[in-house]
């Protein structure tokens, strides 16, 4: 008799054992669903092939899908904000958002106010053109005007260069409006990144020549100070370095750039 009791208490343990575990996982699995954890990330996306829109109005290119790569790796849903590139950092110090992929190049001073990945690619500088001008050096550009994005590296070495060659800088918002200027004359030079210099010399018939001066340090992910996405991003990049994933997204969105 004890021994029957026993074994019907035994039986229903399991029982509301299983269906605690069953309510559980259902728990989990819908919650999961409700509110996926979502990453944000901001960009300035006038700067192909690392961000622009597509015909559609969708963000692309190799920092929008590395962004991607990175959310599906963490579990997390990427959503992207576009905003001026001058804004960027400060986006990051208010932590307004997670993360910034931009094309970013990880300069010391960024540094101060800032954390950043591993680098995931370098590019040089250049100075770029309308065919029939041909500049060819720094000096070619005595009084001219030379236009650079509000907020980059570049803003800060044309400022430095300015005087030693005599020649004005115009300050745009964005990396598109540098192209426009430069294609209805209101700029003579247009200084940039040479990955993304190289892109518009191809489409735009543009000509150029390598800045001579810097060698500005390779292209990072920005986050708020202290964060601990640091880590974990970072740790995702060596495995994409490993695995190929970072070499795939470089041939797919850089492999003309070059
Ligand atoms: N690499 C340069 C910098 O860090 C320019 C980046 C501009 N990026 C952009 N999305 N417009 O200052």
């Amino acid at each position: 008799m004890i021994h029957l009791k026993k074994f019907i208490l035994g039986i229903l343990v399991l029982l509301v054992a299983g269906i605690l575990a069953a309510c559980g996982t259902g728990e989990a699995n819908s919650s999961e669903k409700v509110d996926k954890k979502v990453l944000k990330m901001a960009t300035s996306a006038d700067f192909p092939p690392f961000e622009s829109y597509d015909s559609e109005g969708k963000f692309i290119g190799f920092d929008v899908e590395l962004a991607q790569a990175i959310a599906d790796e963490l579990g997390y849903e990427l959503q992207i904000e576009d905003m001026d590139f001058d804004g960027l950092i400060g986006s990051l110090q208010a932590k307004r958002v997670d993360m910034v992929l931009a094309g970013m190049s990880a300069t010391e001073e960024r540094r101060q106010n800032v954390d950043f990945s591993a680098s995931y690619h370098s590019s040089g500088e250049m100075f770029i053109s309308k065919q029939e001008d041909k500049f060819q050096d720094l000096a070619s550009l005595e009084g001219k005007i030379v236009g650079v994005q509000l907020g980059t590296i570049q803003e800060e070495g044309a400022d430095l260069l300015a005087e030693e060659y005599g020649f004005e800088v115009k300050k745009v918002d964005s990396a598109s409006i540098l192209i426009q200027e430069l294609s209805s004359n209101r700029i003579d030079v247009a200084y940039m990144d040479k990955t993304v210099a190289t892109g518009y010399i191809n489409s735009q018939g543009l000509v150029g020549f390598d800045d001579p001066t810097t060698s500005s340090p390779g292209m990072a992910i920005a986050f708020p100070k202290g964060s601990e996405l640091v880590d974990e991003v970072d740790a995702i990049l060596k495995k994409f370095e490993e695995d190929g994933t970072l070499q795939e997204l470089k041939d797919k969105w850089l492999s003309d750039y070059e």
